[in-house]
């Protein structure tokens, strides 16, 4: 079976390396020439996946209209807002019958597509698989077990996909609420912001923080209930599990924004220290959109958003929220 990547970034390189292990040949486009040449002359990505040696069946090229084109199977690894121009000059090469393997997660602003559903507009010819769950690349490719979901219509699909990435210490499970997998990987960055605050802001009870992210939780649950997605697949890897490794991981730049913000900073000063400011800021705001649009209340997204703005100190947040979330 012939396997593409569109991305060797961190997650691309990881689930590549799972897929080489397996003994496929994998040809991945990448963005950056120096990653392509760094791949096939020395079989490293030190850039984006340092210290991880990988296979010579993983083959790295710049031109990527000739991976599109092989690909039975084309696994997606680059960010949302270059989901469109990116494949869409080459959307055409891709077979029918191949499959398209979302490891993205994001929405589009203004829209509110997901990257599965950017996608089949790019690739109407091919059916679309994601891939979600607590994930972290850098746990994974060395080795370190991790359990994720497929979400996608057919069966047949999501067994293909597992039998590429499937490993002894990495095991996938199936579902068919694409929604709910996709909106729980988004979602959840938001209440990674939150928990960073309560570090930031001293909280030390983990008490307190059990609560918050039960109440999370539920919320994560009424919007994707209100986006058409379902509860119980909130209650699971991509909700549950991608929440509590988010929400707690030293890596993840949601949870270090919301610990700068608990810590007294200002979303400028953060931008300063961060380079960037964190996905999980815009998504806050399309859940506070999406909650009125929906009428769906949101505490707890709407306690976070006033500490952003500076209306309320973390610590009487913190405060609030036993008196009223709970
Ligand atoms: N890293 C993880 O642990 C992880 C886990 C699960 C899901 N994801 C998701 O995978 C996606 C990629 O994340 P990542 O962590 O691998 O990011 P990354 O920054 O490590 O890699 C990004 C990729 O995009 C490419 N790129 C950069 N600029 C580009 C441009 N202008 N046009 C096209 N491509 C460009 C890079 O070369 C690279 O291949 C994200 O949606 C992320 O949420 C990441």
């Amino acid at each position: 079976m012939e396997v593409g990547f569109v991305g060797l970034g961190n997650m691309g390189t990881a689930v590549a390396l799972l897929v080489a292990q397996k003994g496929y040949g994998v040809l991945a486009w990448e963005y950056h020439s120096s990653v392509v040449e760094e791949v096939n002359s020395r079989h490293l990505n030190s850039r984006f996946l340092p210290g991880v040696a990988l296979p010579e069946s993983l083959v790295a090229t710049s031109d990527l209209g000739k991976v599109v084109a092989s690909s039975q199977v084309l696994f997606i690894a680059i960010h949302s807002p270059f989901l469109k121009d990116t494949l869409g000059p080459v959307s055409s090469y891709l077979s029918e019958n191949s499959l398209v393997v979302s490891l993205v997660k994001g929405v589009e602003e203004g829209s509110l597509k997901t990257p599965s559903r950017i996608l089949r507009e790019i690739f109407p010819q091919a059916r679309v698989v994601v891939l979600s769950g607590p994930t972290v690349a850098n746990e994974f490719s060395y080795g370190l077990p991790a359990g994720a979901v497929l979400a996608g219509e057919s069966k047949e699909d999501l067994h293909r996909v597992a039998f590429l990435v499937d490993t002894e210490f990495f095991r996938t499970r199936f579902t068919g609420d694409v929604i709910g997998v996709e909106w729980s990987g988004v979602l959840k960055n938001i209440y990674a912001i939150g928990l960073g605050m309560m570090d930031g802001a001293g909280v030390r009870s983990l008490n307190f923080k059990a609560a918050f992210l039960t109440r999370a939780l539920q919320e994560m649950g009424d919007l994707v209930s209100a986006l058409g997605g379902r509860r119980e697949t909130v209650h699971y890897l991509a909700g549950l599990g991608d929440l509590i490794a988010t929400a707690l991981s030293e890596h993840s730049h949601n949870r270090r924004l919301g610990e700068l913000l608990g810590q007294g900073m200002d979303l400028g000063e953060v931008e300063k220290e961060m380079g960037v400011i964190p996905e999980g800021y815009r998504t806050l705001k399309v859940a506070l959109y999406l909650g009125e649009k929906y009428h769906v209340p949101i505490p707890v997204a709407r306690s976070i958003w006033r500490v952003i703005t500076g209306e309320v100190p973390p610590k009487v947040m913190v405060n609030n929220f036993i008196k009223l979330a709970v």
